[in-house]
Formats: structure tokens, C-alpha cells, sequence
């Protein structure tokens, strides 16, 4: 899925939550830590998908909210207990503002209409000296799913789509910078994805494509993902996410 139109999203929440739920579980720790992420901290998930980092942060003791623009992903992350989400995008939080102490927005930032729009809106709902921390995958270069992709990309006779401004090394920082938020910390993470079978590896690599486009591309990712198969014929495609926590103005100074 390369578009962030919110039916398309919806269609594919079963098989997101299935394939990609929690792909991007191992920044979470790391990444909420560094934002002061604890028991009763108010965390607004942008993009929140089908709910499972809302999950997380209940277990953390944290209060979660979410807010998502695709009715499917919102009904099934409404079942995360305690979680309050709420229809909107990045671009149009429906919360007020400094209503929050850390906003987190995972593989979501890159579909706002306007980033540093959506920016100003993380920084009205924040307070003084609040958290943001954003995710989104590293450059494909460090990407074991680019190679299917642009396998897939050659197969439609299409160019594979460029990195961004948000996955390329620093770019996420300085786009946070510009939009005048202080970047205090940042990492990147070992984002493995495994898929049990062919189909599974279909499935989630051709998520959101209608039918005669998966039987006639299936083929073509199959082959591509050959390197990446393992001895009891599943799949492990070795990825990573990048992240980074900045602040808003104002509020306490970090300790020393
Ligand atoms: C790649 S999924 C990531 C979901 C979740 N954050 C995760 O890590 O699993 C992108 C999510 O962003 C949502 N989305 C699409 N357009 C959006 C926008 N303009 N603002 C916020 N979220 C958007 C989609 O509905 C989808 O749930």
C-alpha cells in the first residue's frame, strides 16, 4: 500500500492487523522511553491503525487515544480497552490543544496531506515542552521488502517509488527541526518481517491489490522474495524503522 486514502485502509484492516500489526514492534520501547512514556502519560496515536501500539501503551499503564481516518482500522482499534479513538488524519486532530503529553505517529506521518501542517497540529495538541515521535521504515537500502518491491515496480512497468524525505538517514530529524520542534533523541531498529508460507507473503506484500493483480503478480514476488526464504519455507525479510522524539517549546529544561 503506497497511498493513504482512507477506504483503501479500511479494506485491508483484517489483513493489516494479520500481516503488519506489530512489524513495527521493536521501536516502540525504545522510542516511548526516550518521549517519558509511563503510567498516566496522555499519548495521542496518529495513524493508529488497528490498535495494537494503543495495546501497548495500556499495558504501560499509559492513557491511550487514537485517531484514524479509515473506519475499518478504527473499529478494531476501538477494541483495545481503554482506548479512546476518534475519526480524523494528521492533518485535522480532533482534540484540543495541550491536551496531550507525548504524541507518537508509527508509518503514518508520510500520508498527511501536509507534513509541516500536520506538524503544527502534533504541536497545538501538545503541551509546553510535550514529546513527538515519529517511525517510519529506514531507506530501502537497508530493506529486504524494496527488493520485492521493485521487483513488483519493474513487473508493472512502473519506477519504484523514491525513499522520501522522511526515510532517508537524518531526514526525519530535520524535518521535525523545521518545523521548529527540538529532535533529543533518536534510533534505528531491526524491523524483521515473516511470513509462515507463500500465501502470506503474497498476501501482505500485495496487500490492498485486487484479485487479478495478485494472481498475476504472486508469481513475481515470490520469485523476488527467493533470497529471503527460509529451510522450513517460510519467509524472513530483514527491515528497519527509524526514529526520533522531539520536543516542543517551552516546559521544564531536560535534566542534565
Ligand atoms: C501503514 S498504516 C500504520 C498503522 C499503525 N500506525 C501501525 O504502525 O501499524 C497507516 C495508517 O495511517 C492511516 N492514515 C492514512 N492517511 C492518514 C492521514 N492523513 N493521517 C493519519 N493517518 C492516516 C491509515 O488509515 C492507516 O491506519
Amino acid at each position: 500500500m503506497d497511498g493513504g486514502g482512507a477506504q483503501r485502509w479500511s479494506a485491508v484492516a483484517d489483513e493489516w492487523a494479520a500481516s503488519w500489526g506489530r512489524v513495527a514492534a521493536p521501536v516502540w520501547g525504545p522510542m516511548l522511553t526516550a518521549a517519558g512514556v509511563g503510567p498516566g502519560t496522555r499519548v495521542l496515536d496518529v495513524g493508529c491503525g488497528t490498535g495494537e501500539l494503543l495495546a501497548h501503551l495500556g499495558a504501560l499503564g499509559a492513557r491511550g487515544w487514537g485517531v484514524d481516518p479509515a473506519p475499518a482500522m478504527r473499529a478494531r482499534a476501538a477494541l483495545v480497552p481503554g482506548a479512546d479513538v476518534r475519526d480524523g488524519d494528521a492533518d485535522r486532530l480532533p482534540f484540543g490543544g495541550s491536551s496531550m503529553d507525548v504524541v507518537v505517529a508509527v508509518n503514518a506521518l508520510q500520508f498527511a496531506e501536509d507534513t509541516f501542517g500536520a506538524l503544527d497540529e502534533v504541536t497545538r495538541v501538545l503541551v509546553p515542552g510535550g514529546a513527538v515521535a515519529v517511525a517510519n521504515w529506514a531507506e530501502g537500502a537497508r530493506n529486504d521488502l524494496d527488493v520485492v518491491e521493485r521487483a513488483v515496480a519493474r513487473a508493472q512497468d512502473d519506477d519504484p517509488l523514491p525513499d522520501g524525505e522522511l526515510r532517508a538517514p537524518g531526514g526525519l530529524a530535520a524535518v521535525l527541526a523545521e518545523a521548529g520542534l527540538r529532535p533529543v533523541a533518536s534510533g534505528i531498529a531491526p524491523t524483521p518481517w515473516h511470513a509462515a508460507d507463500d500465501d502470506r507473503l503474497v498476501r501482505g506484500l500485495l496487500l490492498g491489490e485486487d484479485p487479478a493483480t495478485v494472481e498475476r503478480l504472486a508469481p513475481v514476488v515470490v520469485a523476488a522474495a527467493r533470497p529471503f526464504r527460509t529451510a522450513a519455507g517460510g519467509y524472513v525479510l530483514r527491515n528497519a524503522f527509524r526514529w526520533v522524539v522531539a520536543r516542543t517549546p517551552g516546559g521544564s529544561p531536560d535534566p542534565a
